[in-house]
């Protein structure tokens, strides 16, 4: 984390709630926001969370999710009770809520288990899993999962290691199984990262949940495989598909960074929907950074800003 001055949040405070700034640069000013400790960053990531921009304020929500400070709870939970916020920010919202853990959080996401959305009542199933898995975990003094080696926060712990990568694929592709377990199955694919591991993750972007294919889109970008780029593609492409779905295909191509995508993003950036086209636009984005060989590019912000500022810095630690 970084130690920023309170200037320089304002600054990013006042950045990311830009309305007439473009989508990318707000996005980077998020992540800039996520690196950055204290109160005055989680506020600004909780006013990006009611923006008017669903694809901004899911962001938001996945970054306070993966900040785990139990302070973003209340303002979490409101956005999670609230039916009027668009499911995808309210699904990230959940998610967050189970990647803090507490206790408090387990009547809402008991209650909202059965939302009328399928991505936010499947997203409170996961999270209420997480929750007891850790607790569990913890009354028994192991930590069975480990950190993921991609430093996220996962929805799921990664199964066991023992298993094969025949059975782990089988696991994830069968969709009789809970889909804790088709999570669980798939982290643990996504940490061997063999081109068969890829492969059965790719081939999950057929499952009948839209939160589990927009989860395999989100991982196919972390893997930053080209084995992935030509389904992420077809994904992105598909009008009859769920936009969170898109939008985490349109990401993973700008995560992979082939330049072979740029004309598809610059396609779908005039889209009508404007969780595709803004992804497209962040997607974009992240691929000029990939190919400029930038190795984290939302916190060169806040260290080149803290640099003009009087306040005493922290050495960034990139993620
Ligand atoms: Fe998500
Ligand atoms: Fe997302």
């Amino acid at each position: 984390m970084v130690v920023a001055s309170p200037d320089v949040v304002a600054k990013l405070r006042a950045q990311v709630l830009d309305p007439a700034a473009p989508i990318a640069q707000r996005f980077r000013t998020l992540f800039s926001l996520r690196n950055c400790s204290g109160d005055e960053a989680r506020e600004a990531l909780e006013a990006a969370m009611n923006d008017p921009s669903a694809l901004l304020a899911h962001e938001a929500a996945f970054c306070l999710g993966q900040m785990q400070d139990e302070k973003a709870v209340p303002a979490l939970q409101e956005c999670l009770k609230n039916a009027q916020i668009h499911a995808m920010v309210r699904h990230e919202a959940a998610e967050a809520l189970g990647a803090i853990g507490s206790k408090e959080c387990l009547t809402l996401l008991q209650e909202r288990a059965i939302d009328a959305a399928p991505e936010v009542a499947e997203t409170c199933q996961l999270a209420l899993r997480r929750i007891a898995h850790k607790q569990a975990e913890s009354a028994a003094s192991t930590s069975g999962d480990g950190n993921s080696p991609y430093k996220s926060v996962d929805p799921a712990p990664a199964a066991n290691p023992n298993a094969t990568e025949a059975e782990l694929r089988a696991r994830l592709l069968d969709e009789g199984l809970d889909l804790f377990d088709r999570y669980a199955a798939m982290f643990a694919l996504r940490n061997r990262g063999t081109p068969e591991a890829v492969d059965a993750i790719v081939d999950t972007l057929t499952a009948k949940s839209a939160l589990l294919r927009h989860e395999v889109a989100y991982v196919l970008g972390q893997l930053q495989s080209d084995r992935a780029t030509r389904a992420l593609a077809d994904t992105l492409c598909d009008e009859s598909e769920h936009p969170m779905v898109r939008h985490e295909a349109a990401e993973a191509l700008g995560s992979i960074a082939d330049l072979a995508s740029v004309e598809l993003l610059k396609r779908f950036q005039k889209h009508s929907e404007p969780i595709v086209s803004q992804s497209c636009e962040v997607a974009l984005d992240m691929l000029e950074s990939e190919q400029a060989g930038e190795f984290q590019y939302a916190t060169v912000e806040v260290d080149r800003m803290n640099a003009g500022s009087s306040e005493q810095t922290a050495t960034i630690e990139v993620c």
